[in-house]
């Protein structure tokens, strides 16, 4: 890939080809909206994606339309199979470094060195090639012997039949970050549309009217995750700890629905949100703002964020996240705990401060420069002590009271305080024996 610094993006003309790429997909490919939609999660945040059907459904077409919506970009594509070495991935051995005793990969042409992949039956690997591939999408470099390299790779969809899927490890399936399962069409109305498909474009993709530049998609990527210099969405404090706490009520609801028999699942395992899957939804959620044309993440945006944490396909799943998502929101909205948490997360932010910098507590808090929880504070202090600015132990006096009487109106908030009391007791208590504050 070049350095040279990226055209700068226009944001409303991407947008518009985005969506223009996905309703052209939707044409070709019918009933198939949902896994569509996911896959463009997966292309605009950088992951990989699982598709667990039978036979004949259309995943291997529709990757195909999908990836035909771009241009630029270095497509790898196999049927994996048991007798498979990691050289149908990584490229063959170089036979002069392999006469000096070196297991090197020729990878020009690999996966290694292309930015989209499709793995049919990925899990007929066998189990050697299987690790060192699910390694390299994880890691998005090839680590094997003395080889090391990375890895040009954007997202690899894989499909797999459904019917194993239970015995494959919960580690492996954690590779992908976006799953869906697809049931055959048998309505005889889709089954019309998709035959009236296959006549006018025989078993092939259509051609686009346009195609995506694939160097886009990467600058697009970029902002989703965090890392353009271009721009920048915000994700605001409050909304990031009421996400954290709706995926952990959802976790929560479909380990009581496995435990009572009542819930899909594999028999025997709890199910488990990894914390590097937890994470990556701070990704979909600049993804959702980049396509509305925000530069901040909402509140409702949370509610999508089961093109994520549900497997498509599966409606007991997304039943339980709705019913997360609404139970959550519906506390959250009739209280008034999300000012709550805004404001202690700011509150937050002030402790943070102080940790890294005790000598503020010398001056006025109300002085202190960039602090969000000022205005809050001093209007409590105002209204509670008839003073605006106070010292060090007026300071603790203020921020223990504020903090006492502060009061929580979800356990949610209150967990939150509780941590914040920890925190302000240890800044106090680190002060008055002069030992060195630990972050
Ligand atoms: N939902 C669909 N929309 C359009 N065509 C479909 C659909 N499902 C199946 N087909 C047709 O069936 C053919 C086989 O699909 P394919 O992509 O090879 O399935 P799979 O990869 O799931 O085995 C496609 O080329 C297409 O003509
Ligand atoms: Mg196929």
């Amino acid at each position: 890939m070049t350095t040279s610094a990226p055209k700068p993006l226009n944001v409303q003309q991407v947008i518009l080809d985005l969506q223009d790429a996905i309703e052209f997909v939707n044409g070709r490919l019918i009933n198939r909206a949902d896994v569509v939609e996911q896959i463009f999660c997966a292309l605009l945040t950088g992951e990989h994606a699982l598709i667990q059907s039978r036979t004949g459904v259309g995943k291997s077409l529709m990757t195909e339309q999908i990836f035909r919506m771009f241009k630029g970009a270095r497509y790898f594509k196999v049927q994996a199979s048991k007798e498979q070495q990691p050289d149908t991935y990584f490229g063959g051995l170089n036979i002069e470094e392999l006469k000096q005793g070196r297991i090197i990969h020729n990878t020009a042409g690999s996966l290694v060195e292309s930015e989209f992949g499709f793995i049919d039956e990925i899990f007929d690997a066998n189990d050697f090639t299987l690790r060192a591939l699910l390694a390299l999408l994880n890691e998005r470099e090839l680590i094997l012997g003395a080889q090391r390299e990375r890895a040009a790779i954007h997202t690899v969809i894989a499909a797999t039949n459904y019917l194993r899927i239970s015995e494959i490890t919960e580690a492996l399936l954690d590779r992908f970050t976006y799953q869906s399962v697809v049931y055959p069409d048998k309505d005889p109305y889709l089954q019309y549309r998709i035959a009236q498909q296959y006549l006018r474009h025989g078993g092939q993709p259509a051609t686009p009217p346009k195609q995506i530049e694939f160097e886009t998609l990467r600058q697009v990527t970029a902002i989703c995750t965090g890392s353009s210099d271009q721009m920048e969405i915000a994700i605001p404090p409050e909304i990031i700890y009421y996400g954290n706490v709706v995926v952990r009520y959802y976790e929560e609801l479909r380990n009581r629905q496995l435990a009572q028999g009542t819930s899909y699942g594999t028999p025997g395992r709890d199910y488990y949100i990894s914390p590097r899957k937890q994470v990556k939804a701070f990704d979909l959620l600049r993804a959702i703002a980049f396509m509305h044309g925000r530069s901040s993440v909402t509140q409702a945006d949370v509610e999508k964020l089961y093109v994520l944490f549900t497997t498509i396909g599966i409606e007991d799943e997304r039943n339980s996240w709705n019913k997360a998502t609404s139970a959550l929101s519906h506390q959250f909205g009739a209280s008034q705990a999300f000012e709550q948490l805004k404001t202690l997360l700011e509150f937050k932010a002030l402790l943070d401060q102080l940790k890294v910098n005790p000598d503020l507590l010398q001056q006025p808090l109300t002085s202190i420069e960039n602090l969000p929880i000022k205005r809050t504070l001093r209007e409590w202090a105002k209204e509670t002590f008839g003073m605006a600015d106070v010292q060090v132990e007026q300071n603790r006096r203020l921020m223990t009271d504020y903090l006492d009487r502060f009061q929580p109106a979800t356990d949610e908030v209150r967990d939150l305080r509780a941590q914040l009391q920890h925190d302000l007791h240890q800044i106090f208590r680190v002060r008055n024996s002069g030992e060195t504050p630990l972050h």
